[in-house]
């Protein structure tokens, strides 16, 4: 069962590898630019730095930016400064959300929290976020800033509707989508309505690929609340299960609570009102049973196809085929 619903680690890394190849440089001067940016005088606050800069994760956002503005008519100096914000953003977010969910693993690393204490985590989720609006408004327009921080806004109102919800069974498919909508997707859809802008796109297309962004997010996050249940803590390289501990509901037990017979949907919220640490094992046969993970993946499928239709606007490219190519990885990875 697990094989069949999961993709095998190597598959999941080896597709990633090509969608960086032709990007490479400007995916190096990303990573300069976040360093230089987060360079801090103390050395304690240095510590926190590496620590974020040797522990990478996937460079998603980035990767966005600037394979949309390859596809939409080409780099120039915004686009890696625009790809370190953004991943800055997203880096920050994390910092954050270990706290809520007391993780102690991320990237195969210790958390902030874990190794330094949650008021330090804080405000190195803090420091990110305002390096980052920092580093936008070294941009000659204010339009970046502008973008950057309205979908900000609304990944901290999709984290708050999130921790608002806690233990609310009652959670239905149009909140969870809602709240995943803001959270994770919002960052990933001005990702590559930057990336548009930037490359001189038209408003159109500017805004078909803002879309193109937010349906690869919701596709990206219903993947990583079937990982969060389903998945291997040693090839994630993060901790899971925090969603059932932290009682978030997401989709494959939205839709086991509202299809399930009533003897076993009542177990089911016994068990959620109660987590445990077991809490993943002991739900899984029921998840099984009803077929509530391969209702997920087809949910995350159905809309990282709808992300392959956005990308009909284009002209073919080497970069519009790894876009395309982004929207089977999402949905397949296993980390
Ligand atoms: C993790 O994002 C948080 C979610 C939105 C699910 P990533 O899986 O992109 O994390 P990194 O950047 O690769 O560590
Ligand atoms: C994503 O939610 C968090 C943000 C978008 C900030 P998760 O809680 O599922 O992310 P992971 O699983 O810890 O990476
Ligand atoms: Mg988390
Ligand atoms: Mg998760």
């Amino acid at each position: 069962m697990t094989t069949q619903v999961l993709p095998r680690v190597e598959e999941s890394s080896r597709r990633l590898a090509s969608v960086y190849a032709p990007i490479a440089a400007e995916l190096a001067d990303c990573e300069r630019i976040f360093e230089v940016e987060l360079a801090s005088r103390f050395p304690f606050v240095q510590k926190l730095v590496d620590h974020t800069n040797d522990f990478r994760g996937k460079r998603l956002r980035p990767a966005l930016v600037l394979l949309t503005g390859q596809a939409c008519g080409g780099l120039n100096s915004a686009h890696p400064t625009l790809a370190a914000v953004v991943e800055m953003i997203h880096t920050a977010t994390l910092v954050h959300d270990d706290i809520l969910d007391e993780s102690d693993m991320r990237r195969h690393a210790s958390t902030v929290n874990a190794e330094w204490g949650n008021e330090t985590a804080v405000l190195m989720g803090d420091y990110l976020f305002t390096h980052a609006f920092h580093l936008a408004a070294s941009l000659e327009s204010t339009l970046a800033c502008r973008w950057i921080g309205h979908a900000t806004n609304l990944v901290c109102e999709g984290e708050m509707m999130q921790v608002h919800n806690r233990g609310n069974l009652a959670l239905d498919e149009a909140a969870y989508f809602s709240i995943i909508r803001g959270k994770t997707a919002e960052l990933t859809a001005v990702s590559c309505r930057l990336g548009a802008h930037y490359a001189g796109a038209t408003p159109a297309v500017v805004d078909a690929m803002e879309n193109y962004g937010r349906d690869l997010g919701v596709a990206f996050q219903i993947a990583d609340d079937v990982l969060d249940l389903w998945g291997d803590e040693q090839s994630a390289g993060k901790s899971l299960g925090t969603d059932l501990e932290k009682q978030k509901l997401t989709l494959p037990i939205i839709r086991l609570l509202n299809t399930a017979p009533k003897p076993i949907a009542d177990r089911v919220r016994r068990l959620l009102e109660h987590p445990g640490r077991d809490a993943r094992q002991e739900l899984r046969p029921f998840l099984e049973e009803a077929g509530t993970l391969e209702y997920a993946w087809q949910r995350a499928k159905d809309v990282a196809n709808h992300a392959a239709s956005l990308l009909d606007c284009l002209p073919e490219s080497h970069a519009k085929t790894i876009l395309r190519s982004l929207t089977q990885y999402v949905v397949r990875r296993s980390s």
